[in-house]
């Protein structure tokens, strides 16, 4: 028996270096996800970002396990033939007893392996497995609910697959990490049938916290009270409360994302998360600092002209002067808090009016609803823009002719016979074809649910109809962004970075990547929530988060009509702002992505795996967490240069010279970098690459 290895590990809220004890080299590491590249939702961005420092930690013996999905394999994933001789061996045998199994190299940073299986295809043994589950398990899956009859079919192939691996041989160690209670069943059955396999379930959400949230019911207040069985069945989700239950119950370690939603696990799931497990991105660094400014500028050009077009014939306000607010996401109205943004922005509406304000806010809402196609009005918008433009270029073509004519035979132009008869009927035409009768749309599509959409139905109660007066437009845009799309031709990170302010006033909210981690890695300010977990982990470690750009909503000591006055107080606030106090603030923005990089949270699922290596293999392996109290977790100190807001800006002195304001940025550099330093934050957790394991 070999040797028992040890690792320490320091402190989960700190952010000292690891010890490198641990070896890997005869170990392989499965992550079955329903989103591995299918994407649904933010777990799939977890999976896709942090796939690349997986792969650089595990080599050859990482491999993804999801769903296949025609349409996101050929665009995805390259197909080709299992590398690794016991895997391939499962694969032929599993395809051959009926099943459709694909193995390839999913094209994303990092190129994972990914096995894919085809759950329909298997869809015959459904109602054997869903007895084999009763029998064993106690858990009844009613016929109707799609969505758990593909969590039966996933995770009874899962754990097939798992099983045949371990019969090989010379079984590695394995560690099969799962995500969700979409993926959890394979995990549950791994261990009643006694696999020698570490588990790892991470949960993004629970189940039941999602669904009570979206009722009216005072959730955090009564986390200890509820009756979760009830309230399960009550909602008709008894069935997926067990397999997610069951699945936090079953494994070695139990992780997920925030502190917040680890106290909601305890109470609705009754297991502690075991580690916290926060979500990352890849930060992409550009050599020149200002790089990320000049793509903001590119980016809010583009959003500009979609405006031009979405105004046209009632562009009576400053484009220069338009501030872009945004809120995305999956379409869960009150848990993402569209409602209290709507109505803080019917507020802000009035106190731009009052105050005169020259600003307009266009706030735009991406969230996928159901549809048929974008409507007329919308398109028409940018088929007239791009008939001005055309317009604009063939004057502008007849007009540099005779220039050029006149300046040939040695003659100043006279101006007043640069335009001629035919010049003017020309833009007449175009002008005419301008008018229009109609305010500009509220949003952009045909929606199927018109009369009771949520969206639809609070901006309708609030009046903001997108009229000259109003200060604060609406564009709705029930679809994700696509830069193939004829409306808006921007994917959703250009989107993100041409805007101003991402605004999610969350009232549920596990994590949050729109929220905060995709504005804060491309330096564009937020407000997210105490509730969300993004919110809260960057109150824990900013002495100042407003200073730089991240405005933390309080929605858990306030009632709504109070967090939708902080709301409206925080949008007046940045509309107040000036230009240069913008750039300052996305500046200090962007200085915070090193936090949210995957180079430093990754280290906490690596700590999740060597634990339940230790659990699973307790002869071979030994976990050793160090004292916990002795690490001091970091904390971005307070900038040191001008505020943000201009209420507490000491800089509203109009003598305040741009050299102070660079003096005062670069003493507070250094002052973070010493502080980085101090608690080697950009100092990535790094391991040998390792080699191929014959399994
Ligand atoms: N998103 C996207 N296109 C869009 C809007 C959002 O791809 O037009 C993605 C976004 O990048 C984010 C995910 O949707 O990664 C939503 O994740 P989040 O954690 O915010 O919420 P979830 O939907 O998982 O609750
Ligand atoms: C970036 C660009 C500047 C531009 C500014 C606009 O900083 O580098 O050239 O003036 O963005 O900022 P705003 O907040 O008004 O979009
Ligand atoms: C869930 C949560 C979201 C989180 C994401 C990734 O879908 O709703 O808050 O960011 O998972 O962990």
């Amino acid at each position: 028996m070999p040797l028992a290895r040890s690792l320490s590990v320091t402190s989960l809220s700190g952010l000292e270096e690891w010890d490198e004890e641990f070896d890997l080299e005869d170990a392989v590491l499965f992550e079955i996800a329903w989103e591995v590249a299918n994407k649904v939702g933010g777990i799939y961005t977890v999976i896709q970002t942090k796939a690349r420092l997986t792969a650089e930690e595990w080599g050859e013996n990482y491999f993804l396990v999801g769903p296949y999905v025609e349409s996101n394999v050929r665009t995805q994933v390259e197909l080709i033939e299992p590398t690794n001789p016991v895997l391939k061996r499962t694969i032929d045998q599993m395809n051959a007893s009926g099943c459709k199994i694909y193995f390839g190299r999913w094209l994303i940073e990092g190129s994972p392996y990914v096995v894919l299986i085809d759950v329909g295809f298997t869809a015959w043994s459904l109602d054997r497995w869903k007895r084999e589950l009763w029998e064993h398990c106690g858990i009844g899956v009613p016929w109707f609910d799609r969505e758990a009859n593909d969590a039966v079919l996933f995770g009874f192939l899962t754990a097939w697959l798992l099983g045949e691996v371990t019969q090989s041989e010379e079984s590695p160690h394995i560690v099969a990490h799962f995500h969700e209670w979409l993926a959890g069943l394979g995990l549950v059955l791994c261990r009643q049938r006694q696999l020698p396999i570490a588990t790892i379930f991470t949960t993004h959400a629970t189940l039941l916290g999602r669904y009570l949230c979206a009722g009216s019911v005072d959730f955090y207040n009564n986390l200890a009270q509820f009756n979760v069985d009830k309230e399960a069945g009550d909602r008709q989700i008894y069935h997926r409360y067990c397999l997610e239950r069951a699945a936090a119950h079953c494994t070695h370690v139990f992780t997920t994302v925030s502190q917040i939603t680890a106290i909601e696990a305890e109470h609705l799931l009754k297991r502690k998360p075991d580690i916290i497990t926060p979500n990352g991105l890849n930060v992409k660094k550009f050599s020149a600092m200002h790089e990320f400014q000049n793509l903001h500028a590119q980016s809010k050009s583009r959003i500009q002209e979609f405006v031009r077009g979405h105004f046209y014939g009632h562009l009576d306000f400053n484009l220069d002067k338009c501030l872009f607010l945004f809120i995305a996401g999956r379409y869960e109205f009150s848990n993402k808090g569209a409602d209290v943004f709507l109505e803080a922005l019917a507020r802000l509406n009035y106190l731009l009016r009052v105050n005169h304000s020259d600003v307009t806010v266009i706030a735009f809402f991406i969230m996928p609803a159901r549809t048929n196609n974008f409507n007329v009005e919308t398109l028409k918008g940018q088929a007239v823009r791009k008939q001005l433009w055309d317009t604009a270029q063939t004057v502008k073509e007849r007009f540099g002719k005779k220039l050029y004519e006149s300046l040939l035979v040695g003659q100043l132009p006279d101006v007043s016979k640069m335009l001629d008869k035919e010049d003017f009927t020309i833009m007449k035409r175009a002008i005419f074809a301008t008018q229009r009768q109609s305010q500009p749309p509220v949003c952009t599509h045909n929606m199927l649910e018109d009369s009771s959409d949520p969206i639809l139905s609070c901006v309708r109660r609030i009046g903001l109809f997108n009229s000259s007066s109003d200060r604060v437009k609406i564009i709705f845009h029930p679809e994700f962004l696509s830069s193939t799309s004829p409306l808006l031709p921007m994917d959703y990170e250009e989107f993100v970075r041409g805007c101003h302010l991402g605004v999610f006033p969350s009232y549920y909210e596990p994590w949050g990547y729109t929220p905060g981690t995709e504005c804060t890695v491309m330096g564009i300010p937020s407000i997210s929530t105490n509730l969300s977990g993004f919110g809260c982990f960057m109150e824990e470690h900013i002495a100042d988060p407003s200073a730089y750009g991240i405005y933390i909503l309080d929605r858990r000591y306030k009632g709504v009509d109070e967090s939708c006055n902080q709301l409206t107080s925080f949008l007046f606030q940045f509309c107040k702002q000036s230009r240069r106090q913008r750039i300052i603030q996305r500046n200090r923005t962007e200085r915070l992505s090193d936090l949210l990089d995957w180079r430093y949270l990754g280290r906490f699922y690596i700590a999740a795996r060597h634990m339940a290596l230790a659990k699973a293999f307790p002869d071979t392996f030994i976990y050793e967490p160090e004292e916990t109290a002795s690490t001091a977790g970091f904390r971005y100190p307070r900038p040191a240069s001008v505020p943000p807001s201009p209420a507490l800006s000491r800089h509203s002195s109009p003598h305040h010279s741009e050299a102070e304001d660079n003096e005062e940025d670069e003493r507070y550099d250094e002052e973070l970098e010493a502080e980085k330093d101090r608690v080697n934050i950009r100092q990535p957790y790094t391991m040998p690459v390792k080699n191929k394991v014959d399994l």
